[in-house]
């Protein structure tokens, strides 16, 4: 992790979390070290921008009840999906050009079984229903109207998520009706979370309202596994925030893991796809407003991440170290 700014986020997390984590460490004990020689403990949960902050507290506090990992990432993410301030994922999210807020999730263990929803409507929490897919269905995505159904179906409720506010900033955006995805820090994007438990098995999800403006019917990143999220349970796992559609075109995340699997640390399998994104996009008409940044973990507990751009950041939790913020190293500012 040599390079990387680190800070504390002491404000969200408070003297209470850092002691509820600092008793978690005496449980936790295994000690491994990172390449530049840091020791951290399994287990690590490592999300994507500030609102992976509470969602790992979630997670972790959901894995030291002696539930799976798939449960402690559901829970993680929902607090984001639930969250009207998170204007990028779940209830809240800024909606299509037709004014509709449509959802993509997926979770995915360290058996290889996944599940997935995209381009669903009316339904608060969307990873829970890809969970529902994974564990109650032959098939690993369901999309659209299949999958509400399906999540009516398993009990969801049907509910309205454009918020007042998001319906505002729609009605501003149609003055122009200009597209134009903007992914930073202050306009983040998806929650993508990786969690490496104290036996070194991984488990991931992805949750997203997707790009604010976009065509109506149209899907990400986040909900495919291999892009937006992939994991190997010998190896590691990856999960992407960004331009959607770059990440699908380079299959970021299964390249990532691919990468670890050779030998190549965390951050180092991050900076080499991001470098591959960079050359395949740099003539390209997307060049301007891309953003794509993505997270890792390997099966050791080593973690990493990397963005094409500045002002991407992400969350970490370890039991020595406490649950806080970290800016990963990037190609480039938005100046460049
Ligand atoms: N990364 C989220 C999306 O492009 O939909």
């Amino acid at each position: 992790m040599s390079g990387r700014r680190k800070f504390i986020k002491t404000a969200a997390l408070g003297s209470v979390g850092l002691s509820t984590f600092s008793a978690c460490a005496t449980q936790a004990a295994e000690v491994l070290k990172t390449t530049a020689d840091k020791t951290i403990k399994k287990p690590v949960i490592i999300s994507t921008w500030n609102h992976g902050l509470a969602a790992n507290q979630a997670a972790w506090d959901t894995l030291k009840n002696g539930e799976s990992g798939l449960s402690a990432i559901e829970t993680g993410l929902k607090i984001s999906e639930a969250d009207p301030k998170v204007r990028s994922v779940g209830y809240g999210g800024l909606p299509d050009r037709e004014g509709k807020v449509t959802l993509d999730a997926c979770i995915m263990d360290k058996n290889s079984d996944c599940g997935s929803v995209s381009f669903l409507q009316g339904i608060k929490h969307p990873i829970s229903v890809a969970r529902k897919v994974l564990e109650k269905t032959p098939h690993v995505m369901l999309t659209g109207k299949g999958a509400l159904n399906f999540a009516l179906s398993q009990g969801f409720k049907e509910e309205n998520l454009l918020t007042p506010e998001s319906e505002k900033a729609w009605k501003n955006w149609l003055e122009k009706s200009k597209y134009q995805p903007v992914i930073n820090i202050e306009n983040h994007d998806t929650i993508s979370m990786l969690l490496v438990d104290s036996d070194g098995n991984l488990t991931g999800g992805c949750t997203t309202s997707g790009a604010a403006w976009k065509m109506h019917g149209r899907v990400g990143d986040s909900p495919i596994i291999g892009a937006g999220l992939f994991l190997d349970n010998e190896v590691g796992g990856a999960a992407a925030t960004g331009l959607g559609e770059a990440v699908i075109r380079t299959a970021g995340s299964a390249m990532v893991v691919e990468l670890m699997r050779q030998g190549k640390s965390p951050n180092e399998a991050c900076k080499i796809i991001v470098e591959r994104i960079y050359n395949k996009h740099k003539n390209h008409k997307d060049m301007p407003h891309l953003q794509v940044g993505f997270i890792a973990v390997n099966k050791q507990g080593e973690y990493g991440g990397y963005s094409l751009r500045s002002g991407f950041n992400f969350a970490v939790c370890d039991a020595k170290n406490g649950n806080r913020m970290e800016k990963p190293d990037f190609k480039m500012t938005w100046k460049d």
